[in-house]
């Protein structure tokens, strides 16, 4: 296991480039598998999560060519349809390589995905939804098995707007006999990007982005290039890292609109932002002040932002409110947050923080790939050494952070 050692107390100053999105390259690459052709995709991030992606495709039987952001997947080959486990357990978001798989080939055995340190994440929704299609699932000691001799578009609404849910339904619906309508549709700005590449590929799909998407189903689909949207997440971490040191940073290749709910809350903390197509320019005040955060669906407030949040919340000026209202199960991180000096009372969903003047640095451990992120981000306005240990759960996610920072002037080394 690797480690991050900060030295904290420098403001961060300069430009960064942010990477393509992780949340849209997992289901984006899984759509490579459905046009048994070429894809090329750019702006692909290159971290762990898409790393074990490309290799399950590969074991599938897929052709990767890998240089720096670009991937070529060829999937004309591709005869396996079953995932290993060990490769499933690793990533839980794999699963929505089920729906592209039985999309092409009506056959897939999936291992069930592992809890995870945010909450239980079942996939009931995604089961749901291709029973709707006309498949057939199997669950057996622990191994989910789709099958069926084809797949007929159905009406589905989903129970709660799943991102995951919604993505691996419209994968499976593609190839599909007649039209399927997700209602309740997650919202995600992920889910736009899938649905442009997927009709770029061939498909019909309409209505991403609001709460109904509409998929009819095509016989065929073609070779197809696509640059992935850039990293909203990614992008917030470095905005917090900017207002936590009270700096002054612009980043390059984001899109602002992505990033509307997290703006306005840095906003509310009093950092100036400037937006253009492109860049958003954050200056931080002297002292921030504290907010209230509720996490949502797409369009509200991210639940992968919120332990990001809490770090800046916690050298706040007053008492903040957060509540978590996506995972059960995310506020572990808070533990190592206290143990450089944060005072955060969790009960349930609830988290209340009251801000201290600075953290003090100290050897804590990530949790989680975001809340692995919020100690990184905490250390750099610490005062002193900092180092966090478990680094692997933020490779997951983020692309040469360390460098990146760096290059803002932050004092962080990998150890
Ligand atoms: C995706 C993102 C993740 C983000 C999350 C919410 C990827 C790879 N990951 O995860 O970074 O935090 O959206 O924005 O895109 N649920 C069910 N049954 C299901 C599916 C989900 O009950 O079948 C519940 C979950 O337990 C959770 C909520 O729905 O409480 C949201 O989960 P979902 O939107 O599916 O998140 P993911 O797609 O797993």
């Amino acid at each position: 296991m690797s480690s991050y050692i900060i030295e904290g107390g420098n403001k961060l100053e300069g430009e960064v480039n942010i990477s393509g999105s992780k949340n849209a390259s997992l289901p984006i690459i899984a759509a490579s598998i459905l046009n048994s052709n070429i894809t090329r995709l750019y702006n692909v991030p290159n971290i762990h999560d898409t790393q074990i992606t490309l290799e399950i495709l590969k074991i599938l039987g897929c052709k990767v060519t890998k240089k720096s952001d670009k991937i070529i997947i060829d999937s004309r080959k591709m005869d396996k349809t079953e995932i290993p486990e060990e490769l499933m357990r690793q990533m839980r978001s794999s699963v929505v390589l089920a729906g592209a798989i039985v999309g092409r080939f009506k056959n897939t055995k999936i291992s069930y995905p592992g809890g995870c340190d945010i909450g239980s994440r079942p996939i009931d929704l995604h089961l749901t939804g291709f029973r709707r299609l006309g498949i057939e699932v199997e669950e057996e000691s622990g191994y989910i098995k789709c099958k069926c001799e084809k797949i007929i578009g159905n009406t589905i609404q989903l129970d709660f707007p799943s991102v995951g849910a919604t993505e691996n339904i419209m994968l499976a619906s593609v190839l599909a006999e007649g039209e399927t309508i997700i209602t309740n549709a997650a919202m995600e700005p992920e889910i736009v990007d899938l649905q442009n590449m997927l009709n770029k590929m061939g498909a019909k799909i309409k209505g991403a982005g609001t709460n109904i998407v509409q998929i009819t189903g095509v016989k065929n689909l073609k070779e197809v290039s696509y640059t992935i949207m850039p990293d909203r997440i990614e992008a917030g971490t470095f905005l917090c890292a900017g207002a936590i040191t009270g700096g002054k940073i612009k980043l390059n290749n984001v899109n602002p609109s992505h990033l509307t709910p997290i703006l306005h809350k840095l906003e509310e903390c009093g950092c100036k932002i400037e937006t253009q197509k492109c860049f958003i320019k954050l200056e931080a005040p002297k002292k921030l002040k504290a907010v209230d955060i509720k996490t949502m669906p797409y369009p509200g407030f991210p639940t992968d932002m919120q332990s990001i949040f809490v770090a800046v919340l916690a050298v706040s000026k007053g008492t903040s409110i957060i509540v978590e209202n996506i995972f059960e199960n995310r506020y572990k991180y808070t533990n190592e947050l206290k143990r450089m000096g944060a005072k955060i009372t969790v009960e349930g969903k609830t988290a209340v923080i009251k801000g201290i003047r600075r953290f003090s640095g100290a050897n804590v451990n990530s949790t989680d790939l975001r809340g692995g992120a919020a100690l990184v981000i905490a250390g750099l306005a610490a005062k002193g050494k900092t180092t966090v240990n478990n680094i692997e759960y933020i490779l997951r996610g983020y692309e040469k952070l360390d460098k990146k920072l760096s290059l803002l002037g932050a004092k962080i080394t990998l150890a």
